[in-house]
């Protein structure tokens, strides 16, 4: 004889919601994201986000998006005050090649050594902070200014340069890869504010311009890497985009803090609208359950979480910034979604490999970060009043400790009522 009950228990089962959507990050499990941030952060670029990602969260006064950034940097502040920071930069300076020692002859990257020629400059900033916090301490003989200033002088004058002037991504040849907008642009710029160098700062907004000019397509989306031989990309890469949107929007705050705000505003102004350009082109690729495609235009592409992180974070800055609050639904929708893939022990899954930008990796310093900087600008977005959502629920959905997506418990409970019921119809 057949039994009903345990049929209509499993449909029940089954068809109950077993993945969330949307998922608000506990403190407990942020705080798993951020140490696994910390933990798998290895290269020079993944060192340089993570530091950024840490003062956007940790000290968030300090990072040129406070609501009030002390630009220039005052001197007076302690390092004891921002070690995570310290460790950062001194980490860095042991592994500076010994060969810079002589920045006349040495012709890679002073910083770090790195076919990348960009990349370790995504840690200039966190050098500058160390050098004005420390009172120009020494590592191994060298002084964070000195290697600071190295490292400023191989970008402007060593790397070589596309014809319209921009400063290539790789130390080889003139090619431009999105993700430099992110590293070189931001240092040039507050190098300019401490050191009171407004054609510095000009530099860094040119350098977002020459760029642009180059990878830019009709869309308004970006391309992912052109010129040079070897590698390439010409696809609108998501992750690429969303450097190209973060670097920006970071020269932006950091002109709009400094003693050059009211002189510089078309650089400004142009900085705003090249930032909502790409937001605002790539608004139609969000996916129904609120992600991206790796290539944002290619549905064949995997879906990322990464990038998905850090389009959230810009649409946030955008409105704190008082840019624009246009993009803040879009922003909560995708950090909803990606925190729904952040497993138990604080990763975020399902992710670009960061090695191998077309494939799909386990795990992503990058990404990690990502999610931190973009916690860290909801929680501003927040306390100013959620600018741009009319809701009085939690706009990022269920608070989760441990997303539904990873949970056992329905899972489980669902696999157990179909052996159940295979064994009792078995029977
Ligand atoms: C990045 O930081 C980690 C952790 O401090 C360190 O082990 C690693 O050597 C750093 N990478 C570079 C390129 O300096
Ligand atoms: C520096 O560049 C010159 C000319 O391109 C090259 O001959 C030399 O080997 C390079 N030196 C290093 C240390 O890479
Ligand atoms: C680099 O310079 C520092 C300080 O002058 C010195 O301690 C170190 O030995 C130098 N390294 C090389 C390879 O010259
Ligand atoms: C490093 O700090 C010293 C002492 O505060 C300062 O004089 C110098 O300008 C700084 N160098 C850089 C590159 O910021
Ligand atoms: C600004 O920095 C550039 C690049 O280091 C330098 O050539 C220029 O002399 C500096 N200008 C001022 C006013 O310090
Ligand atoms: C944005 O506007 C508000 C209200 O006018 C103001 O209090 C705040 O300081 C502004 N923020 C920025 C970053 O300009
Ligand atoms: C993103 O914003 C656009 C324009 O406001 C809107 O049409 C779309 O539904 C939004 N998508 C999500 C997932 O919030
Ligand atoms: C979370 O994801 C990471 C990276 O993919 C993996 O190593 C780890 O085992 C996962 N944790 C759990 C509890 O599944």
């Amino acid at each position: 004889m057949r039994r009903k009950a345990p049929l209509i228990a499993l449909l029940a089962a089954l068809s109950a919601p077993t993945l969330v959507t949307a998922t608000h990050l506990t403190d407990s499990l942020l705080n798993k994201v951020y140490n696994v941030m910390n933990e798998i952060s290895s290269a020079s670029w993944e060192n340089g986000t993570r530091a950024q990602a840490i003062l956007e969260s940790k000290y968030p006064d300090l990072s040129v998006f406070a609501q009030k950034a002390p630009l220039p940097l005052s001197s007076d502040m302690s390092s004891g005050s921002i070690p995570e920071i310290i460790d950062i930069a001194q980490t860095t300076m042991e592994n500076r090649p010994a060969s810079s020692n002589n920045t006349a002859s040495f012709n890679g990257s002073t910083l770090l050594e790195d076919g990348a020629a960009g990349d370790p400059a995504s840690l200039g900033i966190t050098v500058l902070i160390a050098n004005a916090t420390t009172n120009n301490q020494q590592v191994n003989g060298v002084g964070y200014g000195a290697a600071a200033t190295a490292e400023l002088n191989y970008l402007l004058n060593s790397v070589p340069k596309a014809p319209n002037g921009a400063i290539s991504h790789r130390t080889d040849q003139a090619q431009l890869w999105s993700d430099s907008v992110y590293m070189v642009p931001p240092f040039l710029a507050y190098y300019g504010v401490m050191h009171n160098n407004q054609s510095l700062l000009q530099e860094a907004y040119q350098q977002c311009s020459l760029y642009r000019d180059t990878l830019r397509q009709d869309s308004g989306l970006w391309a992912h890497i052109l010129l040079g031989t070897g590698t390439h990309d010409p696809g609108l890469w998501a992750t690429g985009n969303g450097w190209a949107m973060m670097g920006m929007l970071r020269v932006y705050a950091t002109i709009k803090w400094s003693q050059y705000a009211d002189d510089m505003s078309s650089q400004t102004n142009d900085l705003a609208d090249w930032v909502q350009e790409i937001f605002k082109a790539s608004q139609q690729y969000i996916t129904s359950d609120s992600l991206f495609h790796n290539y944002l235009d290619d549905t064949s592409s995997f879906k990322d979480t990464s990038s998905v992180a850090l389009y959230a974070a810009t649409g946030f800055r955008l409105s704190q910034l008082n840019i624009t609050d246009a993009y803040t639904p879009n922003a909560t929708a995708l950090l909803g979604a990606a925190s729904s893939y952040v497993n138990s022990t604080g990763y975020l899954t399902q992710v670009v490999n960061p090695y191998d930008f077309s494939k799909q990796g386990g795990e992503s310093a990058e990404g990690q970060s990502f999610m931190v900087m973009a916690y860290a600008a909801y929680k501003e977005w927040d306390s100013l009043g959620r600018k741009g959502v009319n809701t009085k629920d939690d706009p990022l959905g269920e608070s989760s400790s441990a997303p539904a997506r990873f949970g056992t418990g329905v899972g489980a409970g669902a696999l157990a009522l179909v052996l159940g019921v295979l064994g009792w119809t078995l029977v």
